[in-house]
């Protein structure tokens, strides 16, 4: 397995990997994933194995207390960001239950440690408050990210 940055190329693998790790209403669009592949290649990265993307993970920089729109390309990366916002972490199915989503969320956090945020927000969906609480995240708020999807707002 090889964790490398994820490129406009990757687009297709990735939407692929999204439709198999969320329900319909929490998909984003392409522009989107682009838009944030432009704006923070850093925090873009995939998981490959030799059948392809096995996991993505998405994080950038915002002001505390803000929520990426789905769907909606992020417009810039505000100059007075003090939080580091974890947008998306899927693994495909092939690959759960062995590290991979761990790894990747990891790598997160280590990225926004080493750019010097101390603040890190999240919001979890489809049940994944566990997974997170794992990283130290604590929930503060519950709400509908999308319609009819339950989700949680989590910060660290
Ligand atoms: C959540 C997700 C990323 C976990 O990926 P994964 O590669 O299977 O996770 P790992 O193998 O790294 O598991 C790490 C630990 O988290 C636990 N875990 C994994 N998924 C979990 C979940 N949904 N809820 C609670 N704990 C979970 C594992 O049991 C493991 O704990 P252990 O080491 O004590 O056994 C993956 O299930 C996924 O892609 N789900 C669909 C997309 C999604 O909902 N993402 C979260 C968006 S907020």
């Amino acid at each position: 397995m090889v964790i490398r940055p994820l490129t406009r190329d990757d687009i297709s693998a990735i939407h692929r990997l999204e439709v198999e790790a969320y329900t319909p209403e929490l998909h984003e669009s392409d522009a989107a994933f682009l838009r944030l592949i432009e704006l923070f290649p850093d925090g873009a990265f995939g998981c490959f194995d030799d059948e392809g993307l096995c996991g993505y993970a998405f994080g950038v920089p915002l002001k505390a207390g803000s929520t990426l729109a789905l769907r909606a390309p992020l417009a810039t990366i505000p100059a007075d960001a003090d939080t580091f916002y974890v947008h998306d972490v899927a693994v495909a199915e092939r690959c759960r239950g062995r590290g991979v989503g761990r790894l990747l969320a990891q790598r997160l956090l280590d990225l926004a440690r080493t750019l010097g945020f101390s603040r890190s927000e999240l919001v979890s969906v489809q049940g994944s408050a566990p997974f997170w609480e794992q990283f130290g995240f604590r929930s503060v708020r519950e709400f509908e990210y999308a319609p009819g999807a339950a989700s949680t707002k989590m910060v660290r």
